[in-house]
């Protein structure tokens, strides 16, 4: 049994569109909708955390999602300052005997049910890690630059992976990650790195391009024209 926490208290600065960003609408709902909706259908959660800005609700579709058969208790809390505030308040309100927790963020908006399964069943698999997280290979050549703009380095790419949510942690090696300074935390951009610090294991799972993390108006732009391509009606596809 799992608990998901998802993160979708951020202000959107880079989207810029003068409001959260997990609640401007994508394909007719508020962006935080998607991934509520897609977890909502992964099998064993059977509670989903959505940390949201001061002052909003969860959207009014999750009514009928906690209605459907075996669906999951929703819940919301009031994010923090960071994303990693917004993880630590989640998982405090929830479940405490569920052993993994998903972290995911709202930004992810076109996740699915098969990749965030295919996220828990590599750590079910994997006893000694602590956590699996979705990731993907760089196409990128990546380079170290200065502050200068100077190229320092080029790194072997073909051991780069850009990483993705969702994340999946046993919950004891989670908690202990986070259990750090606010100044850590701050530097956080995800909480595998945290695990990593604690020298916990962390494993990658080969995700989708398409799992896009929504940042700017183009990636907005570019996540509409992937739903579009989906199920008649814009439903998730578990596939
Ligand atoms: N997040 C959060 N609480 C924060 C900051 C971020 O829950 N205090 C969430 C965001 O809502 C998002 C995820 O963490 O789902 C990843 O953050 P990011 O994509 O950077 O979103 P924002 O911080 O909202 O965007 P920006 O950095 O452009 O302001
Ligand atoms: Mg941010």
């Amino acid at each position: 049994m799992s608990v998901a926490l998802i993160v979708a208290a951020g202000s959107g600065e880079r989207l810029g569109a003068g409001r959260p960003k997990a609640l401007v609408e994508l394909a007719g709902r508020p962006l935080v909708a998607w991934s509520i909706d897609a977890l909502a259908q992964v099998a064993g959660i059977e509670q989903i955390v959505v940390a949201l800005p001061a002052g909003a609700t969860l959207p009014p579709m999750v009514g009928a999602v906690e209605r459907a058969a075996g669906a999951p208790r929703i819940v919301a809390v009031e994010g923090g300052a960071t994303r990693s505030e917004s993880v630590l308040r989640a998982l405090a309100v929830s479940g405490q005997d569920a052993p993994l927790v998903l972290v995911h963020d709202a930004a992810r908006a076109l996740v699915t049910a098969a990749l965030a399964e295919t996220v828990i069943a590599a750590l079910a698999a994997a006893p000694d890690a602590d956590a699996a997280i979705a990731a993907m290979p760089v196409t990128d050549t990546i380079k170290r630059v200065d502050g200068h703009g100077a190229v320092r380095e080029t790194l072997d790419r073909s051991q780069l992976w850009a990483v993705q949510t969702p994340q999946v942690f046993r919950r004891a090696a989670l908690e202990r990650a986070l259990d750090v300074p606010a100044e850590t935390l701050a530097r956080a951009t995800d909480d595998a790195w945290l695990v990593e610090r604690a020298r916990g294991k962390v494993i990658v799972v080969r995700a989708s391009e398409e799992n896009l993390k929504v940042t700017s108006p183009l990636d907005l732009s570019l996540a509409e024209l992937l739903l579009a391509r989906r199920t008649p009606g814009g439903c998730q596809q578990r596939s």
